[in-house]
């Protein structure tokens, strides 16, 4: 059973803490997440690869809390980072820096130096002109360097096109052919110690054919250095995993953990995937409050006090995601309608049509469910809005786990310097 339920009263808890007690505590919105539903997933997810000996790595910018991240490490997972913020980030939840992989097409001088005096498992390099900074920074800092070449393999994942990431004109990685010539010469440089490849093709993946075919491709590259005598011991297979909800059906797991075993488990390689959206994904919700109804073009509006700014996926990607009322549904006859908007002064904050909520009276509680990814994490201030809360549940007790913050701490960055001089006075 899902730790999102309905409790005896009706109406709904998370585990088993009732959504109105957290309400009352931290005030709306707020996001709340459950620890026994991620710790089960990375159980699942860990169980269902192990034949494969496949190590996980947690993309931290699907959800980047240090207390989300540490209910990870503590269970062994690794960190999939892409800056010196997440790096930080990794490390203050307890993530020991042998098992975190940094990953990007643009990391700084100063986030690889950062990096390698850290002692991290690997850095993903994208590109030549990044490797050369890499080198650089390993011959001044005298730490070697230990680099995976990011492989863009042109699949494609067959997902929304802004967050597909491995066809031939996308930004990142190495084009496939590209990389036996760099991978051997970058073999010879004693300041890089060259330990094999990644790939990342792209998010929410379902259709899992996509995995397969870029898989099969590292794994002929893979055979195509070694007879060129170059050594190839890991493999970072990436993430992407996407979830289902009501409407679709997730991804099957034992496929999953098939497509592995028949592309990359017979290398001999150490291999690992980054996961962001599956581990965390169905383990989060938002909790908004409606503050008025209205009407428009005779279909009923309930303006909420979450927007765009809390929970950006409706408006950047179209995303629709399942929502919930927190009182059981008063149902109505008639095939009802109504559409969930925000109060930011855009058309975009706008959460789309909802089917069979059932009369909605201002006051009321609802739920923004699968929101556990991509959530809080890309929140901003816009409208100069608090950032929410983030409350962490653990069977029948709950914590904040992030503050709601307030203009106070917003109006303290903005304390301005003195004027200095420009160039030409
Ligand atoms: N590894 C790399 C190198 C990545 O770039 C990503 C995600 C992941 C792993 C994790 O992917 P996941 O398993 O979560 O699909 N903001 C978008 C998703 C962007 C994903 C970016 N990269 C959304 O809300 O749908």
């Amino acid at each position: 059973s899902r730790w999102l339920a309905r409790g005896g009263d009706g109406r709904l808890h998370a585990e088993d803490v009732s959504l109105d007690r957290i309400a009352g505590a931290v005030g709306t919105p707020f996001y709340c997440y459950s620890a026994g539903a991620l710790r089960q997933n990375y159980v699942n997810l860990k169980t269902a690869i192990a034949a494969s000996n496949v190590s996980i790595c947690f993309a931290v910018k699907a959800s980047s809390n240090i207390h989300v991240l540490a209910e990870l490490a503590r269970l062994g997972a690794g960190m999939d980072i892409v800056s010196g913020g997440e790096m930080a980030r990794a490390l203050a939840a307890g993530t020991p820096p042998e098992r975190i992989i940094f990953s990007g097409v643009g990391k700084t001088r100063a986030e690889i130096c950062a990096a390698l005096e850290a002692g991290l498992h690997q850095l993903n390099v994208e590109s030549s002109a990044e490797l050369e900074i890499v080198a650089e920074v390993a011959r001044e800092t005298g730490i070697r360097a230990p680099v995976a070449l990011r492989v863009n393999p042109d699949v494609d994942a067959r997902t929304h096109a802004k967050i597909t990431t491995a066809k031939k004109d996308s930004k990142f990685g190495i084009a496939i052919g590209e990389v036996p010539a760099i991978y051997a010469e970058a073999s010879m440089r004693p300041e890089l110690n060259m330990v094999g490849l990644a790939v990342h093709i792209g998010s929410q993946i379902l259709d899992l054919s996509p995995f397969r075919d870029a898989w099969a491709a590292l794994a002929d590259l893979v055979r195509q250095l070694r007879v060129a005598g170059l050594a190839v011991e890991r493999l970072d297979l990436g993430g992407g995993l996407g979830i289902g909800d009501d409407a679709q059906a997730g991804p099957d797991l034992v496929e999953y953990a098939s497509i592995i075993a028949e592309t990359v488990g017979d290398l001999g390689c150490a291999l690992n995937v980054e996961p962001g959206r599956w581990l965390a994904g169905r383990t989060g919700i938002l909790v908004s409050e409606v503050l008025y109804l209205k009407e428009s073009a005779g279909v009923p509006i309930a303006v909420i006090d979450a927007a765009m700014n809390d929970l950006m996926r409706p408006a950047l990607y179209g995303a629709q995601h399942p929502l919930l009322t927190v009182e059981a549904p008063r149902l109505v006859e008639s095939d009802d309608v109504c559409r969930i908007v925000g109060p930011i002064c855009e058309s975009s904050d706008d959460f789309g049509r909802y089917h069979g909520l059932g009369t909605i009276v201002a006051g009321d509680l609802v739920v923004f469910d699968n929101a556990g990814a991509y959530g809080a994490a890309m929140s901003s201030t816009y409208n100069s809005r608090d950032l929410v809360p983030e409350v962490l549940v653990n069977g029948a007790q709950f914590r904040v786990i992030r503050r709601r913050t307030n203009i106070a701490d917003a109006l303290e960055l903005e304390q301005a310097g003195s004027w200095l001089a420009g160039e030409n006075s």
